[in-house]
């Protein structure tokens, strides 16, 4: 069976004033029909950026894909023209902004904006049918379709981005890319729309790339996840792998170690010491190893090998390759 979504060693350069950022270095990820990858690293890792590779939306000016390809039902779509990809973003993928304000107009009614991605996308309906689509869409997050005719300020943050869900699933997409889609909401409000979007996933069987640096969520909503760092995947298994194995990234420790007990939410993220570096000016060798406790000479100068550890869990770090000597 091949993967709904294939990225191979997708590698993305911001061009800016100072320089050359090398944002993604050969980031590989594959996501199954109907499974939910969660994305997770500390700012500044590449998240956002992959995300909007994948939708094609990089900075047209100063965002360059300089090398890999992205699978999308077995069409590398780096390679669709842009009328072809428009057709793709909204029906087939599309994408939960973190700022719901990035996706709504202030000036159309909320239920006009969700029609406007029917308009677009389903010639074959007619103007009833797209009509009563809209108030079930709404309906399925929450919102009493009499409100179809409110503008968005007249809605609440939460309700504000319900909404924006609503519209990145009128067309019921084969993939949905929720880039930290509660950060903005307070807890109880965040509760509801994880809630939701994982019963939509249950009902569509959707399949979801969940970016957040919150891996509370992602042991609550995810089948795989992958951990990302100045733009290169160190870490990618299940969530079992992920959450219950012994065998784990450095980097991925020192995540995790921030969350000793995911069910006492009272626990606060401590943050691992040092910073992430700058794009512009990567470390060699391994790009963790001025942070790493487990660094040794090798790290230094050579980059490591993505090493197997069972499965489809796999490690970025010399300390997994054959042959070297586990403390
Ligand atoms: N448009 C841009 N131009 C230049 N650098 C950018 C741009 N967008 C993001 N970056 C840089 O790329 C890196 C990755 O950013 P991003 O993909 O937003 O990470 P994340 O979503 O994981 O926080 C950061 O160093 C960020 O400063
Ligand atoms: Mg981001």
């Amino acid at each position: 069976m091949t993967n709904l979504l294939d990225i191979k060693d997708l590698t993305v350069d911001y061009k800016t004033d100072d320089g050359i950022s090398h944002v993604l270095n050969r980031v590989s990820l594959s996501i199954d029909k109907g499974e939910t990858l969660g994305l997770v690293g500390e700012t500044g890792a590449g998240k956002t950026t992959t995300a909007l590779s994948i939708m094609r939306l990089l900075p047209r000016k100063t965002g360059f894909v300089k090398n890999g390809e992205i699978v999308f039902e077995d069409q590398d779509l780096l390679k669709l023209t842009e009328a072809e990809m428009r057709l793709i973003r909204g029906e087939k993928i599309s994408m939960i902004f973190q700022d719901p304000m990035t996706s709504l107009n202030p000036v159309i009614k909320v239920g006009s904006q969700i029609r406007e991605s029917l308009e677009i996308h389903r010639t074959d309906m007619s103007g009833a049918e797209m009509d009563k689509r809209v108030d079930e869409i709404l309906e399925m997050v929450g919102i009493p379709a009499s409100r179809k005719n409110e503008y968005p300020h007249q809605f609440s943050g939460g309700m504000k981005q319900r909404v924006v869900i609503a519209m990145a699933l009128t067309c019921e997409p084969e993939l949905l890319i929720a880039d930290e889609p509660t950060t903005a909401l307070d807890v109880t409000i965040q509760a509801q729309v994880l809630y939701l979007m994982n019963n939509l996933k249950k009902k569509l069987g959707t399949s979801m790339i969940l970016i957040t640096h919150d891996l509370g969520i992602v042991s609550q909503m995810c089948e795989k996840v992958a951990v990302m760092y100045a733009g290169t995947i160190l870490e990618y298994g299940t969530a079992e792998d992920l959450f219950s194995g012994t065998e784990h990234h450095p980097y991925t420790v020192g995540l995790f170690g921030s969350i000793p007990d995911l069910k006492v939410s009272s626990k606060r993220l401590s943050p691992i010491d040092g910073l992430m570096p700058d794009p512009m000016n990567l470390p060699k060798g391994c790009v963790f190893h001025p942070r790493c406790p487990k660094c040794f000479e090798k790290c230094k100068t050579a980059e490591p090998a993505v090493s197997v550890v069972k499965g489809e869990h796999t490690i970025k770090c010399h300390l997994f390759e054959k042959g070297e000597k586990h403390e």
